[in-house]
């Protein structure tokens, strides 16, 4: 071979090479995140405790007997559902294992993150301070990231807690308190009340952020109005219009809330899944999805099957024989067959129901690592 062969053989060799690192580099701002550093941290109310509640003597609001779990565990594992919740189908698509509660002994490997839900659990610790409060679970989280400091190592911590998502769903606790116990709400007092709990939720996602997190799942507020408890509770024939208000009013502010925190913190990203509408959709149209009751719980006693006795030993209640042909498991819980349809629009929907970004896109997002070693340590120290 000559020389000037040779000579063009590797030229074009390099020209390839050249070729496929700016192909690279023009690609979006994505990347698919080795599995190494997919962690999730959930954080929230009934609607995502997978049995943290069973290890809280001080509260009753527990869900460990029959026949809750009777559809997929087979055991009752403290779940407020027949089967698995919505953090189980977001850890099983994000190649994680169905969670342990973050209190049970037997979970002890935070690598793969960890659920701190607590059914009751309120943003406002007075909501329900027999629960473990918003601000705890945050509280049992930094804990966790100081053990996977020291387990780790700083560097490779603060990887795993960058590129953790940050699963939440609270606030509903918080509303349905206010309005189940209020007398005379005032169109003012509705406004300061749902200013204070986005205010705490803002706190400590930021507390969150201080300690890593970079990519928060918001699961906004339930149609609350429409559940069979809230119903029944009301003596309703329709959705209870004030409490619809208050969380619409809510969900709204989370938006706002959500997309300021981006502005405002460098490599802050978020996504917020529309449950609110999601669940609405198939309360008023049960048959349009699969299912045979959108109004009435499969679970519990009532005209809604609203009131909560489902599993009492001491009183009577009804149970159906197949709970996928409901939307609601018990007064104020979806079941497993109608959470399996809402995973699947929080992990790739459109942006119709989750937005700016969908779960799947929410992990494939790449952090800046930049902004959080670099020249903010004002701006952290600025955040309360
Ligand atoms: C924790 O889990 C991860 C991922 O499954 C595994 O690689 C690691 O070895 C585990 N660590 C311990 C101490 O069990
Ligand atoms: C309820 O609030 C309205 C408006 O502030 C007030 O006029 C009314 O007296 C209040 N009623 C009671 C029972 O407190
Ligand atoms: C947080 O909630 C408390 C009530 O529990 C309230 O006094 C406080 O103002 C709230 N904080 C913010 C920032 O809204
Ligand atoms: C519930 O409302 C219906 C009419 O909508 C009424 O007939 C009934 O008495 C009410 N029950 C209670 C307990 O208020
Ligand atoms: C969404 O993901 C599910 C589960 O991986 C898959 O079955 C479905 O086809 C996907 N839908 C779209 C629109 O990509």
């Amino acid at each position: 071979m000559s020389s000037s062969a040779i000579h063009f053989r590797f030229l074009f060799v390099l020209a390839i090479l050249v070729a496929l690192a700016n192909s690279q580099t023009d690609k979006p701002n994505r990347r698919v995140q080795s599995n190494k550093n997919v962690a999730m941290f959930v954080f929230g109310d009934s609607l995502f405790d997978p049995g943290n509640n069973n290890y809280v003597p001080s509260t009753n609001a527990r869900s460990n007997f029959p026949p809750y779990g009777e559809t997929f565990f087979r055991y009752p594992t403290g779940r407020d559902c027949d089967g698995r919740i919505l953090p189980d189908f977001a850890a099983a698509y994000a190649g994680l294992p169905y969670w342990r509660a973050y209190l049970d002994p037997d979970d002890d490997n935070f690598t793969v993150g960890a659920n701190f839900a607590s059914a009751g659990a309120g943003a406002l610790i007075e909501t329900d301070p027999n629960a473990i409060p918003l601000e705890v679970q945050v509280d049992y989280f930094k804990e966790v990231a100081n053990l996977l400091k020291d387990q780790l190592g700083e560097a490779d911590a603060k990887e795993l807690l960058q590129g953790a998502i940050y699963y939440s769903s609270i606030g509903g606790v918080d509303y349905a308190s206010f309005i189940f116990t209020a007398t005379n709400v005032t169109e003012s007092l509705v406004e300061d009340y749902v200013n204070i709990v986005i205010g705490n939720i803002t706190n400590q996602v930021k507390e969150l952020y201080k300690a890593g997190g970079r990519k928060f799942a918001f699961q906004n507020v339930s149609p609350l109005g429409c559940s069979p408890e809230s119903k029944e509770t009301f003596n309703a024939t329709g959705c209870v219009k004030s409490l619809q208000k208050i969380v619409t009013m809510h969900n709204n502010a989370l938006n706002i809330v959500a997309e300021e925190l981006a502005s405002e913190l460098p490599g802050f990203k978020y996504l917020i899944f529309d449950y609110f509408n999601a669940l609405m959709d198939r309360i008023e149209n049960p048959t349009k999805y699969g299912f045979k009751v959108g109004d009435v719980a499969c679970c519990g006693s009532g005209l809604y099957r609203g009131i909560t006795t489902c599993g009492s030993l001491t009183s009577t209640y009804e149970l159906c024989s197949d709970p996928s042909e409901y939307v609601f498991f018990d007064a104020g819980h979806p079941t497993e067959a109608c959470n399996i349809q809402l995973i699947e629009l929080l992990w790739n929907g459109s942006t119709h129901v989750v937005w700016p970004v969908n779960l799947k896109e929410l992990l494939e997002l790449e952090i800046e690592t930049e902004s959080f070693f670099g020249n903010n340590v004002d701006l952290l120290s600025q955040l309360s």
